[in-house]
Formats: C-alpha cells, sequence, structure tokens
C-alpha cells in the first residue's frame, strides 16, 4: 500500500471548498483500494490535523510525523488539495519539490503564474491566445487611478478583480465611474496588483484538460448558466444558488469549439501544465472566444465541473488517480 498525502483546508477564502473536493478525492482513491491515505487538514491555526483528529507534521524527506505516538509515516505521493494560497499558488508544490515528494498538479513556476491573474494574462498575450481587454494597476497612486478612468470611459463597464484570489472573492462588477476609485482600493486589500477588464456580454464556457496515456486531453466544454451574469462566491458555492451547469455545453459551432480546444492546448503546453488545469473560456455574442482564466487545482466536489467533464469523456476520475500516481512513484 502506497502512503499518500491528502493536503487540504489552508485557512484562506476558499478552505471550506477545498474540504469538500478532499472529500471526494478521498473516496475516490478509497475505489482504488491500493493506498494508505492520509488526509491532513491544514487549519486557519496552523495546526495539521488527520482524518481522526490527530496532531501531525510534515516533515523533511516527505514524512508524516505524530508526536503523540512518536510514529514517522514515509510519503509516496502529495495531492496538495487546497483552492487559492498556499496550495494552487506554488508555495506548497516548492515544499514538495524541496522534500522530493512527488505530487499531483502543476510545478511551482505555472502554478504561480496561473494564480496571478496579471501574470496569466501577459503569459496568454505572449502566447498570443486572446484573452479579455485589460490594464493592470500595482499601485493606488493617482497616475494609476487616471489610467482606470480612462480605462471605464472607454468602456463603461468593467470587472475589477484582485489579481491573486480565486472563487469571485474580491472580483466587482463596477458600471458607474463613482464607484470605481473605491472598488480598486477594495481590490487591493486582497492583492498587491488590482486586474481591470472590459466587461464582456457571454456565455461561460471551461474544459478539463488533462494528462492521461501521455497524451494532453482537452474535453468538450461544458458551460456555467448563471442568471445574473456574474458567478459570485454564493452562485459557485451556497446551496440555493440558480446557477446551472451543462456538461456538454449547446449550440457551439465547430470552430469554436475547435478555437477553445487550439487555445487550452496552447496555455496548456506553453505554460508547461502538468497532470491537470480547468480552464475556463467566455464565447461572446458575436462568437469570439476569450480565455479568461486557467485553475491549476479547480473544485474538485461530486457536482464539480472538473470531474464531471472528464468522466464524461469516458475517463474514471479514480483511475485518472490511479495512473498518475503509478507513473509519478
Ligand atoms: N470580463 C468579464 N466580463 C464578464 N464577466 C466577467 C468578466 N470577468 C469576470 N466575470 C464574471 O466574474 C466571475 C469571476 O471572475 P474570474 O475571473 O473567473 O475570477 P475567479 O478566479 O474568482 O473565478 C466569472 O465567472 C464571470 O461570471
Ligand atoms: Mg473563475
Amino acid at each position: 500500500m502506497k502512503n499518500i498525502l491528502l493536503l487540504c483546508g489552508g485557512g484562506g477564502s476558499e478552505h471550506e471548498v477545498s474540504l469538500r473536493s478532499a472529500n471526494y478525492i478521498y473516496d475516490e482513491l478509497e475505489k482504488v483500494n491500493l493506498y494508505n491515505v492520509f488526509k491532513v487538514e491544514i487549519k486557519a491555526n496552523g495546526d495539521r490535523v488527520d482524518h481522526h483528529g490527530q496532531l501531525c507534521e510534515l516533515r523533511k524527506a516527505g514524512e508524516l510525523y505524530y508526536p503523540s505516538s512518536d510514529q514517522t509515516h514515509k510519503l509516496d505521493f502529495a495531492i496538495p488539495c487546497i483552492h487559492g494560497p498556499p496550495g494552487e499558488n506554488g508555495v506548497i508544490q516548492s515544499i514538495f519539490e524541496l522534500m522530493g515528494l512527488p505530487y499531483l498538479g502543476c510545478s511551482p513556476e505555472p502554478s504561480q503564474t496561473c494564480f496571478n491573474k496579471v501574470s496569466t494574462k501577459l503569459w496568454l498575450d505572449a502566447l498570443k491566445v486572446p484573452n479579455t481587454p485589460y490594464i493592470y494597476l500595482s499601485d493606488e497612486s493617482r497616475e494609476s487611478i487616471s489610467a482606470a478612468e480612462e480605462f471605464f470611459n472607454a468602456n463603461k463597464d468593467v470587472y475589477i478583480k484582485a489579481a491573486s484570489q480565486g472563487s469571485s472573492v474580491g472580483c466587482y462588477h463596477v458600471t458607474s465611474l463613482e464607484d470605481l476609485e473605491s472598488t480598486i482600493l477594495s481590490a487591493f486589500k486582497f492583492s498587491e496588483y488590482v486586474l481591470i477588464e472590459r466587461t464582456l456580454k457571454a456565455r461561460e464556457l471551461e474544459v478539463s484538460a488533462f494528462e492521461y496515456n501521455n497524451e494532453v486531453v482537452i474535453t468538450a466544454p461544458g458551460e456555467i448558466i448563471c442568471p445574473d451574469g456574474f458567478y459570485d462566491y454564493d452562485q459557485k458555492y451556497s446551496n440555493d444558488s440558480a446557477t446551472k451547469t451543462e456538461v456538454n455545453a449547446k449550440g457551439l459551432s465547430a470552430e469554436q469549439i475547435n478555437d477553445i480546444k487550439s487555445y487550452s492546448l496552447k496555455a496548456f503546453k506553453g505554460l508547461k501544465l502538468r497532470h491537470l488545469s480547468r480552464i475556463d473560456f467566455f464565447l461572446t455574442e458575436e462568437g469570439k472566444v476569450y480565455l479568461n482564466e486557467i485553475n491549476t487545482f479547480p473544485g474538485m466536489t461530486s457536482i464539480s465541473m472538473f470531474p464531471k467533464m472528464m468522466e464524461n469523456h469516458g475517463v474514471k476520475f479514480s483511475e485518472y488517480l490511479r495512473k498518475i500516481i503509478e507513473e509519478s512513484t
């Protein structure tokens, strides 16, 4: 039996979602019946607690140590099931690298690049992957606010986003110049950079991108159908969310599907993503495809789009995990 560390929590704004994803992954790993899974939660106070409530520590050389019993387990593989910092931004990945512990997902560099919405856009531009028109601010100076006002006046309707956040935290829809500056200041409370984008009237499509049998698979696009147009935190996670998801988006042209697939592959290969990502798009009313963002560790609850699109493609999530673990250990 291989020892698998399933690390979750992290104490950030996506802590609770990460626990839900970890429960799903735990059940999928149990199906394989080849692993001892240590599901360890990083609590907000920094404690590490396993699923039996035991305090433990992740130590150098990839070991899990239990101070109460003085026991050590040598780990074979880690799954950083944390959405947002420190799991999706390259920090945990760097620690695994240092320990020589194989792990699921992207290495530190693409994790960090994709978690920052500004660096993602700079890379997408360099790779010639269409994305929404934007500017970014690196401070709250008068000059920055003027640049934002100019961008707003040219577009009249914008999204203001903290650069290093997910789950729509620090993300605001702004339609009046009066609200611009205060909203920028709110976004700066979350991140050191702030992105301002033109609002698109668009459908929200996404694909699962994953490595399987030495190939990068890009699934058929699924769709998020959000009645208010803004897929905010409550729409994403609350039980009474009015948002519907469709594992196979309807009515797309062959060209649109082809654009989505080719931009996804360009991003996956160009940014050197590894194992998995969910790649999100906008499809405008004029039929243009824009890449919105790359999630290197997307939500993985039983109702999440990433595993659903993978299974819809014909790959069982448990079998995908088994293969990655087999190849990595
Ligand atoms: N430029 C845009 N035009 C229209 N809607 C947008 C735009 N940017 C973001 N949104 C809305 O806000 C949501 C969250 O933005 P996103 O960039 O995906 O951040 P997060 O990483 O928090 O998911 C999107 O799913 C979409 O509903
Ligand atoms: Mg998003």
